[in-house]
Parts: C-alpha cells; structure tokens; sequence
C-alpha cells in the first residue's frame, strides 16, 4: 500500500524576491533572494513535514472496542508509527467511544439511519465526510457490525482493513467462531484483510491461528480467538503504516 503523503515544497528550489532592503544572497545567479525570507520558506517547510508526517488512522466500531484499546496501545508503546485522528460509532454508547474519550482521541457518533445492517446514504456520507476532514491514511474496522457500500469504498480505496474472527475464507459473515465450531475444525484463527465489495473477501493481510478443544465452547473458543485478533492486528497495521507490505493481485507480500 502506498501511503498518502503530502508534497512538501522544498524552500531550497524557491527563488523569490521581494523588494525588500533586507540581506539579499543570489539563488540561481540572476534573482536576487532575501535571506530572511528563505529562513522563513525553510521553517515552514519543516513544520509541515513535522505537522503532516505522521500516519492517520480512523478506526470505525460498534462494540466494546479490544481491538481499537490494543491498537492505541500498541501506538502508545511506539510499536505502530501513526496516530489515531478519529474514531467513529454507528451505536451512541458503544465502549469503543468511552476507551477513545478516555484516551483523548476525537470521536463522532453518526446516527446510521433506518437500515439494519447497512449506512443510509446520509450517514455514509457523514462518515466519509468525517474521515476525509480528519485526513485518514488508513481506515482500520474493529467491530463495526454494518456492511461498507459503494460510495464509501470508493472514496478510501483500497485503504480499509478489517479484522474477522476466522481463517478466511472459511466462515465469513456472522460468528466466525462459532460456525468454525459447529463445523468442527481443529484449528481456528483469525484475518486481518482489505475490504472490498464482498462480505469479509478482500485480499488477506494475515492470519493467526489458535486450537480448538475438545471441551470448547463457543465462548471458549471466541475468547482465544479475542486474544489472538488483539496481536495479530497491530503487527498488520505497523506494517501498513511502515509502508513494508505490498499488493499484487489478492496477495499481499510482506517485506
Ligand atoms: C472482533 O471479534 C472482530 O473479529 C469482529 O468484531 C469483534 C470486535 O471486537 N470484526 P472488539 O469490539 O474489538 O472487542
């Protein structure tokens, strides 16, 4: 994934006069430029790279939150360089929203509209309203229940992951933990992947496993399943913001 970075005009190719009585040093030869005023060119250019640098993530949620805690502490623990800029609810008291207060982070809570498993078309645009204002490099789902549509996609291609709790492609949808388990597998995971059009189909990112025991329940097993979403997604998104993974069809290579 190619991150979005700004162009920052480099002071040292500016070459301006300003008629002023100030210093003067030649540039190229011919136009006269102020000292101060290249000074100040440098200074800006500085600040921009400081102020525009780090990685912006939006993290977008509909439940307790895990996932966002332990990103934003993988953040806080420097072993993610980027920053969360908003986080984002469809539910008014979800916990993700009090884990983001709590941590200072901007949130919004955006009414979804009449429909159940989707955004109306109000909301989806309050939300890529939202996001495109915060300047999002990265949309990172943790839990949030409703499917993503056209517009939205379209507006932040290629530049939304999801975590599923379950070794895609088997069992997408609903209770990945469960279905795995009514299925009967030994092995059972979770996905870190990029959304598209598809319930949980896009391009995998990574995969961690846990067993699944003989005496497991669906909570047993979805609590193991919990913990392992909680290392596996950070390691995908440092290495997104890192810049370290690469896209070549459906897969996704690792540097
Ligand atoms: C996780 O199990 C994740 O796989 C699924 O939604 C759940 C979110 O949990 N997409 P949390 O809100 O991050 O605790």
């Amino acid at each position: 994934m190619r991150r979005g970075k700004r162009v920052v005009a480099r002071a040292s190719r500016s070459c301006v006069s300003t008629g002023t009585n100030i210093a003067v040093q030649k540039c190229t030869g011919e136009t006269p430029v102020p000292l101060t005023f290249q000074l100040v060119l440098a200074a800006r250019s500085a600040i921009q790279v400081t102020v525009n640098s780090p990685f912006r993530i939006g993290v977008l949620g509909s439940g307790q939150g895990s996932n966002f805690v332990a990103i934003a502490d993988a953040i806080a623990d420097g072993k993610i360089p980027a920053e969360i800029a908003i986080v984002l609810s469809d539910v008014e008291h979800a916990g993700i929203l009090a884990h983001s207060r709590e941590r200072k982070i901007p949130v919004q809570f955006v009414p979804p509209g009449k429909f159940r498993t989707k955004l109306d078309e109000e909301a989806e645009q309050s939300f890529v309203t939202a996001l495109q204002n915060a300047r999002v490099d990265l949309i990172v789902l943790a839990g949030f229940m409703r499917v993503l549509k056209g517009d939205f996609l379209r507006a932040f291609d290629g530049r939304i992951v999801n975590i599923h709790p379950s070794l895609l492609p088997s069992f997408p949808g609903l209770e990945g933990w469960k279905q795995a388990l009514d299925y009967g597998v030994k092995v059972a995971g979770c996905t870190v992947h990029f959304v598209d059009a598809g319930v949980d189909s896009g391009a995998i990112i990574g995969q961690q496993t846990v067993p699944v025991r003989d005496d497991d329940t669906a909570e047993t097993l979805h609590a193991r399943i919990h913990a392992a979403e909680h290392e596996l997604y950070p390691k995908c998104v440092a290495a997104i913001a890192r810049g370290e993974i690469s896209t070549h069809g459906r897969r996704v290579v690792w540097k």
